[in-house]
C-alpha cells in the first residue's frame, strides 16, 4: 500500500515524464485508453538502451544463448496447450449498478453499516394504479427472492441503501414498482465485499481470462479466433526444435526473445507498471532432468550457499541453475543502477507456485507505491515442452550421446534408481494434466525407457523480466531533486534523473558557450559530429549555460561538454582544443581535450 507522503513523489515522476517526453497517455487526444502508453521521443532511446543491454548480456555476450523473434498471433492450439485458455484468468467481480469489475483481490476494505434484504416483491397497488393507462392486469405479484446487501458509511439515512436496493432489484424481471423486504441492518468493518463505488453488494469472483481475442481472416467465427499473445515464452516453447536444430547448441543452452505480451489487466494502475500492452525480455534456459546430469556426473551439485554459484559446471542441477539466474539477473540489475539494496528477493511459498513450477523467485524493486514484483525467475520443469508435444504430436525430446554412454556404465541398481525416479516425475505430471491412471503408466514407462537411451525432456528455468517495468523502476530510482547555483552562483532547487550512463538517453549534450560566436559554434559542431557516430549526442546552443545544464540534468544526460574561448586556444596554447566536461551528478567540471573525449565516454557509457 501506497504511503500518503510517497504519492506526490509518483505525480512528480508522471508528470515529468510527460514534460520532457519520455511517456504519453496513449490516445491523449482522444481523452486517452486506459493501460496503454507510448513512449517519446527520450523513453524510445530509454527503452531502446534497456532492450539493447538486456540483449547483450544475455545473448551476445555469450556461448549459450541464441536469440529469436516470432510473432505476435500464433496458432491458438499453442495457448490450449500452455494453459492460457483455460485457466489464464484473473477472479473479478462486479458491481450489479454500475458494471464496474474490479479484481478480486484488490477491492479496498471498507468499514460502516451493511443493509440486507431477502429480496423484493412488486407493489400491486402502485401497479394497478399504473394499469389506468389501459394495461392488462397482473396475473400473480411477481416476487424476486434474491438476498442484497448494501453499505452505506456510518451516519447515512437508510433510505440511501434502500434507493440502491431499489435499484438493484429493479433490474430484475419487475414490470414496476417493487417494494424491498425483510430489511435489516448492522455496522460492519474491513469488508471487501461491496462496491467502492455504489455501495452495492459485489457479484461472486468470477474467472476473467485476461488474453486479447481476434480473427484470424476476413471470418468472425469460432475456428477463427487468435489471440494477441499473452507472454513471448511460449513462441520458445514451440520453435524449440527448429532452434536447436539450426543453432548447433547442445542442452544446456537458452533461447531468448524481447517482444510485445498482452494481457486484458483487470484494473491497470501505477503508471505504467500494469499494462495492457507491454514487453517482455524472456529466457528459456533448458536443461537436462536431474536424472540424467546423474547418470552422466555421477551426482548432482546443489546450491551450498546464497552466493553467486559462478561458472556452470556439468553437474549441476536445476537448482543450481535457478540460484545462477536469479544472481546473473541481480548482477544485471546492479549493472544498469539498480543496486541490490533497491531489490528484494521472493521466494513463492509452494501454494503461490504456478501449476508448472517447482520454484519461482520474484526480484521485487521498491517503487513509490511499494515494494513490488520487477522480474519473476521460474523453474518450468519439463512442463511446457511436454505439453506441447501432447497437443501437437510432434516429439519435442532430445537424444543425448553423452547420457546415452554414460547409462552403460553405470551399475544395474543406479539404473533402476534414476530409472524410477525420472518414470515417477513424468507419470505425475502426466496425471496432473488428465491423463488416465493406465495411460500415464505406459507412457512413463516409455520416457524413462528413453532415459536409459539418452532421450529426454528438457527441463527449462525462465528468467522473465518486463521492459516497461524495468524503466519505469530505473526513472523511479534515477529521480532526484536537490540544489545547483544558478548562473549568479545562488543555489536553487534541480530536478536531476540519475541515470547509469549505460542506460541514459542522451549520453553527451555539446555547447558552443555563445551562439553569436561563429569559430564556438564550428568547434561544437565538429565535436558533435566527432561524438554522434558512436554515442546519442545533443547539441544545444540555445540559451544561458546554466539553463542549458539544467535542461540536461531533469533529462538524465550525465556528461555535458561546453566549447568555449580556450578551446579555440585564445588563452594559450596549452588549453587549445580542450572542453569542459561537466559531470550530472557531481556538478564538478575539468578540462579534458577533444582528442580523449570519445574513449572517455565510451568507457562510462559501454
Ligand atoms: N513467461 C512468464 C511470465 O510471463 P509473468 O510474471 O506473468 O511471467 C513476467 O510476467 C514479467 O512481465 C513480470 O515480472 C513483469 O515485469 C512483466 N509484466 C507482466 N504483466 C505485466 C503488465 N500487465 N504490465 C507490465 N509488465 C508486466
Amino acid at each position: 500500500m501506497a504511503e500518503p507522503k510517497e504519492i506526490p513523489l509518483m505525480e512528480k515522476i508522471v508528470s515529468l515524464c510527460k514534460r520532457r517526453g519520455f511517456i504519453f497517455q496513449s490516445s491523449e487526444i482522444y481523452g486517452g485508453i486506459n493501460g496503454f502508453w507510448d513512449y517519446g521521443p527520450l523513453g524510445a532511446e530509454l527503452k531502446r538502451n534497456v532492450k539493447e543491454l538486456w540483449w547483450n548480456a544475455m545473448t551476445r555476450q555469450r556461448d549459450d544463448v541464441v536469440g529469436l523473434e516470432a510473432t505476435i498471433i500464433m496458432s491458438p492450439l499453442i495457448w490450449k496447450a500452455s494453459g492460457h485458455v483455460d485457466t489464464f484468468a484473473d477472479l473479478m467481480v462486479e458491481c450489479p449498478l454500475t458494471n464496474k469489475r474490479y479484481r478480486a483481490d484488490q477491492v479496498e476494505p471498507q468499514g460502516g453499516i451493511a443493509y440486507y434484504y431477502i429480496g423484493a416483491i412488486e407493489d400491486r397497488a402502485k401497479f394497478e394504479e399504473s394499469l389506468k393507462g389501459g394495461r392488462p392486469a397482473l396475473a400473480h405479484t411477481y416476487e424476486d427472492t434474491r438476498p442484497f446487501s448494501v453499505l452505506v458509511q456510518k451516519g447515512k439515512p437508510p433510505e440511501s441503501a434502500r434507493k440502491i436496493a431499489l435499484e438493484f432489484y429493479s433490474k430484475g424481471g419487475f414490470t414496476s414498482f417493487p417494494i424491498l423486504q425483510g430489511e435489516r441492518s448492522e455496522p460492519v468493518e474491513n469488508t471487501t465485499k461491496y462496491s467502492p463505488d455504489s455501495g452495492a453488494q459485489l457479484t461472486e469472483a468470477r474467472p476473467f481470462n485476461l488474453m486479447f481475442k481476434t480473427y484470424v481472416g476476413p471470418l468472425e467465427s469460432e475456428e477463427n479466433v487468435a489471440y494477441l499473445r499473452p507472454e513471448t515464452a511460449q513462441a520458445i516453447f514451440a520453435q524449440f526444435k527448429n532452434v536447436l536444430e539450426t543453432s548447433r547448441q547442445k542442452v544446456p543452452f537458452g533461447i531468448a526473445q524481447i517482444g510485445k505480451a498482452f494481457r486484458n489487466e483487470v484494473t491497470p494502475r501505477n503508471f505504467t507498471f500494469r499494462s495492457r500492452e507491454f514487453e517482455q525480455m524472456e529466457l528459456e534456459f533448458f536443461i537436462k532432468p536431474d536424472e540424467a546430469v546423474e547418470a552422466i556426473s555421477g551426482s548432482v551439485a546443489t546450491p551450498a550457499s546464497k552466493n553467486h554459484p559462478g561458472e556452470p559446471q556439468a553437474n549441476w542441477g536445476w537448482q543450481l541453475w535457478h540460484q545462477y539466474w536469479v544472481e546473473e539477473r541481480i548482477k544485471f540489475y546492479g549493472d544498469i543502477g539498480l543496486p541490490r539494496t533497491m531489490l528484494e528477493e521472493y521466494w513463492q511459498k509452494t501454494e503461490e507456485l504456478a501449476h508448472y513450477a517447482r520454484a519461482t523467485v520474484d526480484i521485487l524493486f521498491k517503487f513509490p507505491f511499494g515494494t513490488q514484483e520487477l522480474e519473476g525467475i521460474a523453474a518450468r520443469s519439463d512442463f511446457d515442452l511436454s505439453q506441447h508435444e501432447r497437443f501437437s504430436g510432434k516429439p519435442m525430446g532430445i537424444f543425448d550421446e553423452e547420457l546415452k554412454a554414460a547409462w552403460t556404465q553405470l551399475p544395474k541398481e543406479k539404473q533402476d534408481e534414476l530409472w524410477r525416479r525420472y518414470y515417477e516425475h513424468r507419470k505425475k505430471y502426466l496425471v496432473k494434466t488428465g491423463v488416465a491412471e493406465e495411460q500415464a503408466q505406459k507412457k512413463a514407462t516409455e520416457d524413462a525407457n528413453g532415459l536409459a537411451k539418452g532421450q529426454y525432456i528438457p527441463h527449462v528455468i525462465e528468467p522473465s523480466a518486463g521492459a516497461d517495468r524495468l524503466i519505469l523502476a530505473l526513472i523511479c530510482h534515477a529521480f532526484c531533486e536537490d540544489e545547483a547555483p544558478d548562473e549568479k552562483g545562488k543555489m536553487e532547487a534541480r530536478t536531476v534523473l540519475k541515470f547509469h550512463p549505460r542506460v541514459a538517453p542522451i549520453k553527451a549534450a555539446v555547447f558552443p558557450l555563445l551562439k553569436n560566436k561563429p569559430e564556438l559554434v564550428a568547434k561544437a559542431k565538429a565535436v558533435r559530429d566527432l561524438l554522434r557516430p558512436h554515442l546519442t549526442v545533443f547539441y544545444d546552443e540555445a540559451g544561458a549555460i546554466g539553463r542549458r545544464y539544467r535542461r540536461q540534468d531533469e533529462i538524465g544526460t550525465p556528461f555535458c561538454l561546453t566549447i568555449d574561448f580556450d578551446t579555440l586556444g585564445e588563452k594559450g596554447e596549452e588549453l587549445k582544443d580542450t572542453v569542459t566536461l561537466r559531470d550530472r551528478d557531481t556538478m564538478k567540471q575539468e578540462r579534458v581535450k577533444i582528442s580523449e573525449l570519445l574513449p572517455f565516454l565510451l568507457s562510462k557509457t559501454r
